[in-house]
C-alpha cells in the first residue's frame, strides 16, 4: 500500500488511451524514435513533464470564470501582482506567456557579448537565452560524491564561484542565478546556507543574485524537511526568506503556479524592469497581461497560494519518495535522494554496455514506452550533450539520466504502480537493449526535434 495519501479527491476526469504493442512500436518508429514526437493519444501515462500539466483546482477553474480580459490595466492583472508581491517581496512584476520569455527578457538585458552568467545549473532554455544574448554560461552545481547522498545536492558549489570571480574571468561574470530546485540536476533543493552564501560573494563582488523560482515551493518545503533549524517554518516563510536574499527571479508559473501557462520576471531593480517592460511590449504584450488572458492570471494567482499549502507540498514529496522505492525495489538505479517534481533514474549505470554517444538515457526511455506507453524524458546525451565543433563524437553529458516528471495533482498511486510494472519489465531486459544513432537533428534544444534510428 502507498506511504502517501492525495489531499484532494477527484472532480472531473479525463479517459486515458491503452495503446497495443502494436499500436506503441509503430508510434514510436513514426516519431523517428523520439518521445517528443509521439503524439499523446498514444500515451497511457506522461510523464515527460511536470510543465503545465497541472490539474487545476475547482477554486482556480472558478476564478478563471471571473477573468478580465481588458487590453489595459486588467482586475486580473492587479490580483496577479498583489499575489507575486506579498509572495516575493518584490515590488516589480511582469508577467510573461512562460519561462523562456523570462529568460529571454532578463537575461536579454543583463548580458552583453562575452559576459558570464554563473548558475548551480543554468537548464537548458536558460543555457540557451544566456548564450542567445552573446554570453556564456557556466554550471558550477555542487561535486556529487559517489554513494554519499547529498541532501542539497541542488546547491552551486560556492568554492568553485569564489575562485571564479576572484581569477582572470572574474570581471566577465555578471550574474549569478540559482535554479531552485535544480532541475538539470537531479531535482535537488538548493539550501538557505548556500543561498546567503551565493549572496554573499555576489555583494563582495557587486554582482546581481537571481532565482530562476519555477520549482521554488518545491525548494522551500524541501528546506523545512532537510535543513537544521526550518522545521516549524512554513514553506510560505522560507519562500520568502529565499526571495529576500536574491535581487529578483523569474520564473516558468506552469510548473508551482499549478497552472498550464505563464511565467513572471519579478524585480526589485526599478530601471531593469522599465527596460524588460519595453521588451515585454514588444515581444509578449501590454505589461498587465504579458501574453496571457485575464483567465489565466486568475489561474495563476489562485495557484500561487494552493502551492504552498503544507499538505499538498507534503503529499509532493511523499509521493514521490514512494514512487522511487518502487523503481528501485523494481531494481532502477534511483537518484537518492528524490526531489518533489520528479524522480531521475541513472540509465547509465543499467545500461552500462551503451556508450553515451549512443545515448542509453533514450534506450531506457524508448524502452519503457514501448512497455507500457509511459512517456518519461531522456536528461541525457541528447539534451545535455554538447556537439564536437570539429563535426567527431558528442561531448557526452556528465551523466545519463531519464527524469519521470510527475505532473501536479493528476496522476493518483494506482497509475504510478502501473509505472512501475512497465519499468521493471524494462529492467528485466536491460542487458538486450541497443543504442540509437541521431539522423537528423536541429541546433540548440535539438532533443525536441531530432530524428533517431536504433542501432
Ligand atoms: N527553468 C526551469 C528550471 C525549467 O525547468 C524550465 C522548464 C524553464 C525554466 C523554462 O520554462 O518551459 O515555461 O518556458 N522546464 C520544463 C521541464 C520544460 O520539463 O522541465 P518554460
Amino acid at each position: 500500500m502507498p506511504s502517501f495519501m492525495e489531499p484532494f479527491r477527484i472532480k472531473a476526469v479525463e479517459p486515458i488511451p491503452f495503446p497495443t504493442a502494436e499500436q506503441r512500436r509503430a508510434a514510436l518508429a513514426a516519431a523517428g524514435y523520439n518521445l517528443f514526437r509521439v503524439p499523446a493519444r498514444a500515451i497511457t501515462i506522461d510523464l515527460l513533464t511536470d510543465s503545465g500539466t497541472a490539474a487545476m483546482s475547482a477554486a482556480q477553474w472558478s476564478a478563471m470564470l471571473s477573468g478580465d480580459e481588458s487590453y489595459a490595466g486588467a482586475r486580473s492583472f492587479e490580483r496577479f501582482e498583489l499575489v507575486v508581491r506579498e509572495l516575493t517581496g518584490y515590488p516589480e512584476v511582469l508577467p510573461v506567456h512562460q519561462g523562456r520569455a523570462a529568460e529571454r527578457i532578463l537575461l536579454g538585458n543583463i548580458l552583453r557579448l562575452g559576459d558570464i552568467s554563473v548558475s548551480n545549473t543554468h537548464f537548458d532554455s536558460t543555457r540557451a537565452s544566456v548564450e542567445a544574448a552573446g554570453g556564456e554560461a557556466v554550471d558550477l552545481p555542487v561535486p556529487a560524491y559517489e554513494g554519499v547522498p547529498n541532501q542539497f545536492g541542488g546547491d552551486l558549489d560556492l568554492e568553485a564561484l569564489a575562485e571564479l570571480l576572484s581569477g582572470r574571468s572574474g570581471h566577465r561574470v555578471r550574474c549569478v542565478v540559482l535554479t531552485v530546485t535544480n532541475n538539470a540536476n537531479g531535482g535537488q533543493p538548493v539550501s538557505l546556507l548556500n543561498i546567503v552564501g551565493a549572496r554573499k560573494l555576489c555583494d563582495e563582488h557587486g554582482i546581481p543574485l537571481y532565482l530562476d523560482a519555477s520549482r521554488f515551493a518545491e525548494n522551500a518545503y524541501l528546506i523545512t524537511e532537510r535543513e537544521a533549524g526550518y522545521a516549524e517554518n512554513s514553506p510560505r516563510d522560507i519562500a520568502r526568506l529565499m526571495f529576500d536574499l536574491a535581487d529578483g527571479c523569474w520564473a516558468s508559473l506552469k510548473k508551482d503556479g499549478i497552472a498550464n501557462i505563464g511565467g513572471l520576471i519579478a524585480l526589485r531593480d526599478e530601471k531593469l524592469a522599465a527596460r524588460c517592460c519595453e521588451q515585454l511590449i514588444a515581444f509578449e504584450g501590454f505589461p498587465t497581461y504579458g501574453g496571457l488572458a485575464g483567465r489565466d492570471l486568475e489561474a495563476l494567482a489562485q495557484g500561487l497560494l494552493e502551492v504552498t499549502e503544507p499538505d499538498y507540498l507534503r503529499y509532493r514529496a511523499e509521493s514521490a519518495r514512494w514512487f522511487g522505492e518502487q523503481l528501485a525495489l523494481a531494481g532502477l538505479p534511483v537518484l537518492q535522494p528524490t526531489g518533489c517534481h520528479a524522480v531521475y533514474v541513472d540509465a547509465g549505470l543499467l545500461l552500462d554496455h551503451i556508450p553515451a554517444q549512443q545515448l542509453p538515457a533514450t534506450a531506457f526511455a524508448n524502452e519503457l514506452y514501448l512497455a507500457g506507453a509511459v512517456r518519461a524524458s531522456e536528461l541525457g546525451t541528447l539534451v545535455f550533450g554538447r556537439r564536437d565543433p570539429d563535426g567527431g563524437p558528442d561531448i557526452p553529458a556528465p551523466r545519463e539520466l531519464v527524469r519521470f516528471a510527475l505532473p501536479r495533482r493528476v496522476y493518483t498511486a494506482s497509475h504510478l504502480e502501473y509505472v512501475v510494472d512497465a519499468a521493471e519489465e524494462v529492467c528485466a531486459k536491460a542487458a538486450q537493449l541497443r543504442g540509437y544513432r541521431i539522423l537528423r537533428q536541429g541546433g540548440a534544444l535539438r532533443q525536441f526535434t531530432a530524428i533517431l534510428e536504433p542501432i
